[in-house]
């Protein structure tokens, strides 16, 4: 038998929330950079073969899907790295974020770079990628000189996720007003701004295309929980099954550092799954699992490919019995605040080693 450590990718889950997604906007391209968010690059991909657009991170990962077939729009978030990636947009028809004066120079090179369907990224308040507010005028200029191709403007929110902070109207309005300083220059120029967290906390907030990722695979973009959060589908169980059975008595201790103490007989299933497959070490103590219709806890340290859940109620559990990390019944966010992060981080730390098993 193999082992029993497996994704379950439901895609039509992941169908649903992009339909979702698609909603709220015009057009909606979605985020499946980082091997899609770890749910597997080419059959999420596959599967959004409706989509009206995918965005990846880098041209490595435009490429992967254009030498696989994909044929949606693809757009790259971070734009080309070198004069090689901006060739490459123009022999594989791939749209391009262009943020930095020295993309700008490269582009200025050559006139056949104006094939390219730009993307002009303003920074309205994330500090990151860019063109600052007091370059616009004069980048669009620079642009409109060489008559490069730009179809839309776009900006990413800092703080959306967060529905009390006041940042994401005023980064919004920062980035309409450039739209409708140069809409006499660039009448058919449209705006991107709304990432999960916008689309589904921010609705006064419409954009013509936005950039959903995250709710796609059903885990909630919003730091609070909010009323939308029931309608999103979860799209990865990550599941295992116990692969021994034992029974400690108080006082004894279970696992590496001695962290966990049996206060009473404790009986103890281990859970063929660890760090070694991307489940947190930093997973505490009394983190949630569920195996045959109860919640259950962690116990002691997570190791490299075994952790211990505390049994001791549900005598029908035993070796063979499959556990589920997170996914249908343990929300992946409540896994990742135990440990500090985000599910983000949860899903695409996943190792190879875990086996992605699709679901239609
Ligand atoms: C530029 C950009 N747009 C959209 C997204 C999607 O964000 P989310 O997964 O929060 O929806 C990301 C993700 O990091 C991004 O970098």
């Amino acid at each position: 038998m193999a082992r029993p450590t497996q994704a379950v990718i439901n895609l039509q889950h992941l169908k649903d929330n992009y339909q979702l997604a698609k909603g709220y906007s015009q057009k909606a391209y979605a985020v499946i950079k980082a091997d899609a968010y770890g749910h597997g690059l080419l059959p999420i991909a596959q599967a959004l073969s409706d989509a009206d657009g995918l965005a990846v991170a880098c041209m490595d990962e435009a490429l992967q899907l254009r030498q696989h077939g994909i044929n949606n729009p693809i757009l790259v978030l971070e734009g080309g790295y070198d004069e090689e990636e901006w060739l490459a947009a123009i022999e594989h028809d791939i749209e391009m974020v262009l943020h930095h004066q020295s993309q700008l120079a490269i582009l200025l090179t050559k006139s056949h770079f104006k094939q390219i369907k730009l993307w002009l990224k303003i920074d309205t308040g994330m500090n990151r990628l860019g063109f600052r507010l007091n370059e616009c005028h004069d980048i669009f200029q620079q642009c409109q000189h060489a008559d490069l191709n730009i179809k839309v403007v776009m900006s990413h929110f800092a703080c959306a996720d967060d529905l009390c902070h006041e940042k994401t109207l005023d980064q919004f309005q920062r980035l309409d007003e450039i739209l409708q300083l140069q809409k006499e220059f660039w009448p058919d120029l449209i705006l991107s701004s709304n990432n999960s967290a916008a689309i589904i906390g921010w609705p006064e907030i419409s954009d013509h295309i936005s950039r959903p990722g995250i709710m796609l695979y059903g885990s909630s973009p919003l730091i609070k929980k909010d009323k939308h959060d029931h309608l999103l589908k979860p799209v990865m169980t990550l599941k295992s099954q116990i692969i021994a059975s034992h029974t400690v008595k108080a006082g004894e201790t279970i696992g590496y550092g001695d962290s966990w103490v049996a206060d009473k007989t404790t009986r103890v299933g281990i859970v063929a799954i660890g760090y070694g497959d991307g489940y947190p070490r930093s997973a505490p103590s009394g983190t949630p699992v569920w195996c045959q219709g109860s919640y259950l806890q962690t116990l002691g340290r997570v190791s490299m490919d075994m952790l211990c859940i505390d049994i001791s109620e549900q005598t029908e559990i035993n070796i063979g019995s499959e556990v589920e990390l997170w996914g249908q019944y343990v929300n992946a966010n409540e896994v990742a605040s135990l440990c500090n992060t985000i599910s983000y981080e949860l899903f695409c730390q996943l190792t190879p080693r875990v086996k992605r098993v699709y679901k239609k």
